[in-house]
């Protein structure tokens, strides 16, 4: 019997429809067209979701390590980044796969966190991922193998801090050129693999200089506020250097005033008041006007102008000030007073840049020239104006080499793209430098300590029934390819060199044999002075296992798009 008709039309989907009326007040029905939205669920979802990865990872893959290869990176408005940091060439590749923006959040954490670090948790995580592919397909539960994971992490990461060297173990007044030495190693370690790494000695003792020079000795922390980084396109890495005290990009307010300001004589040091009150007579408010009819009247105004510029002025030279630094500007009369009364100035000082040079010279901001004292002023040991080439470029260094509780780290190179990269380079060795003050643990670098985790917990695999075997395995996997990523770059074979670093491991049992990625002709990374802090190993392999259980637990994907009526 045929069927009535009405049976064989299919239905449409009447779950979003929109009742209307139209100008005759009869109802109707939209009904809209979902055939945008887009669904991936189950072992589908998954796998996609692991390709995704894997494309992001290949790319990034090759920046890792000293032989790693840097990227050149091109702004929709056309602006170039060169740059070998993780973290900046994933945030600046444009993606529109959801997993793939979620390795780009992975190692802005990282970043985040410890500041260097950020490519290794990326290859590692992406290779947890295809390693969760091949046992997704043998058949194994994604849950299973996450709880797999996490397990493997916890003992891998707790197998590394049992045998992570204590550089504290150095006392830091006692012998504080052996701590020096062990900081320097690792922020030079960092600088290896970026575009500096031709002069990372003077870079690393940089970073080295500024971390101790302001660091919190009691907290054990590091503000990175007092640490500023200054840059100047010209010249060339060599002549970057680190300023103790504060770099201003502004001169004297007047041409006459001396170049270098040194304490006076019978003084220690150079005074300064530093205010935020303007060399400006007092001017009527906007609700009151002032008429000058006569001759005598604007005289009249006129001196009192002139006595209200000698009173500031008396009022500095009275609290015993030698130099102002204003953080407004003066007219060409309050200027000229200045240079009369031997008074260098500096006008147009920012806010931020003011409170730098409170905090280094120990001074106070002072808001009106009345409260000016001498227990106010700031005092340095010097200001000198820094010229560059043969243009009329100048700076100011306002110095106090012993003591300053801020530092400027002035990078100097030929192009915006080098100093750009100059300045990451330097970020992620202070960083690296600042994560030891406050975790004074380290573990040897050039894979090595992967290697120890991968041969832990795959001994561990061995040790367990069931599932978790596939899992420990897998992870111990996982941990190789930093290792084998590593000989890769640097032009070594990866397997070969990975069972090399593995017999010699088990050998000798101590974890200090890595690629040799320069090659120096050792793998020994304690006799090659690689090494990382201990917290940012540990940081990768918690957040690059964190992810992948994330995304293993992701089975359905719902993308809506615009709906159509
Ligand atoms: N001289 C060296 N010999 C062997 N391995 C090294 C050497 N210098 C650094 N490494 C290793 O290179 C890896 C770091 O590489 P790289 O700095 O490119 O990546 P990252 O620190 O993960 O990311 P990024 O610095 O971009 O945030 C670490 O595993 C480190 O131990
Ligand atoms: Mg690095």
């Amino acid at each position: 019997m045929a069927q009535p008709q009405q049976q064989m039309m299919e239905m449409p989907d009447l779950s979003n429809a929109i009742v209307a009326q139209d100008e005759m007040g009869r109802p109707f029905i939209i009904v809209k067209d979902q055939s945008n939205k887009k669904r991936q669920h189950g072992l589908e979802a998954k796998k996609s979701h692991i390709l995704a990865a894997r494309s992001v990872a290949s790319i990034i893959k090759t920046s890792l390590g000293p032989r790693g290869l840097d990227k050149i990176l091109i702004s929709p408005d056309g602006e170039i980044t060169i740059t070998n940091d993780g973290a900046t060439i994933l945030s600046q590749m444009e993606l529109d796969n959801q997993i793939a923006k979620l390795l780009v959040q992975l190692s802005k954490s990282q970043d985040d966190e410890i500041g260097d670090g950020t490519t290794g948790v990326v290859v590692i995580a992406s290779a947890l991922l295809d390693q969760a592919l091949e046992l997704i397909d043998k058949g194994i539960h994604p849950i299973k193998i996450a709880n797999g994971f996490d397990e493997a992490a916890k003992l891998a990461v707790s197998h590394l801090e049992s045998v992570t060297e204590d550089i504290t173990a150095i006392e830091f007044e006692k012998d504080s050129k052996l701590l020096n030495d062990y900081l320097f190693k690792a922020a030079k370690t960092s600088l290896g693999s970026k575009i500096v790494s031709k002069v990372h000695d003077k870079f690393a003792q940089m970073a080295v200089d500024s971390i101790l020079s302001v660091m919190d000795k009691e907290r054990k922390d590091v503000d990175f506020d007092l640490i500023k980084l200054q840059t100047r396109v010209g010249g060339s890495l060599e002549d970057s250097s680190l300023i103790k005290g504060v770099l201003l990009d502004k001169e004297f307010s007047h041409p006459q005033m001396p170049s270098k300001v040194l304490p006076r004589e019978g003084q220690k040091s150079v005074k300064l008041a530093i205010l935020t009150c303007p060399f400006e007579p007092p001017k009527p408010k906007t609700k009151h006007k002032l008429d000058i009819s006569s001759v005598e009247e604007y005289k009249k105004l006129q001196t009192y102008e002139q006595d209200k510029f000698k009173e500031m002025i008396q009022y500095v030279k009275d609290s015993g000030a030698d130099v102002v630094i204003c953080q407004w500007g003066f007219d060409d009369e309050a200027n000229h007073l200045l240079l009369q009364n031997e008074l260098p100035a500096v006008r147009w000082v920012g806010g931020q840049e003011l409170e730098h040079i409170a905090i280094s010279t120990n001074g106070r901001i002072v808001p009106r020239f009345q409260d000016l004292s001498p227990d106010k002023l700031g005092e340095c040991s010097s200001i000198y104006e820094l010229e560059f080439g043969t243009t009329k470029d100048r700076m100011l260094v306002i110095e106090q080499p012993e003591e300053s509780k801020t530092v400027t780290c002035f990078i100097r190179g030929s192009n915006k793209m080098i100093i750009d990269e100059a300045q990451r380079a330097l970020h992620d060795s202070l960083c690296v430098v600042r994560n030891l003050i406050k975790d004074s643990r380290i573990v040897y670098g050039g894979g090595a300590a992967e290697v120890t985790m991968s041969l832990a917990v795959s001994e561990e695999a061995d040790k367990q029934r069931g599932i978790h075997q596939y899992a420990f395995k897998a992870f111990a996997n996982a941990l190789d390819t930093v290792p084998m990523t590593l000989a890769e770059n640097s032009g070594l074979d990866p397997i070969e060199t990975l069972s090399t670093l593995k017999s010699k491991q088990l050998k000798e049992n101590i974890p200090v044999f890595g690629v040799d990625c320069l090659g120096k002709g050792s793998n020994d990374m304690k006799e090659l002075f690689v090494v990382d802090p201990f917290i940012s190993k540990k940081q990768q392999i918690m957040l690059a296992t964190q992810l992948c259980r994330m995304i293993l637990k992701i089975d359905n994907v719902i993308i809506s798009g615009k709906d159509e009526y």
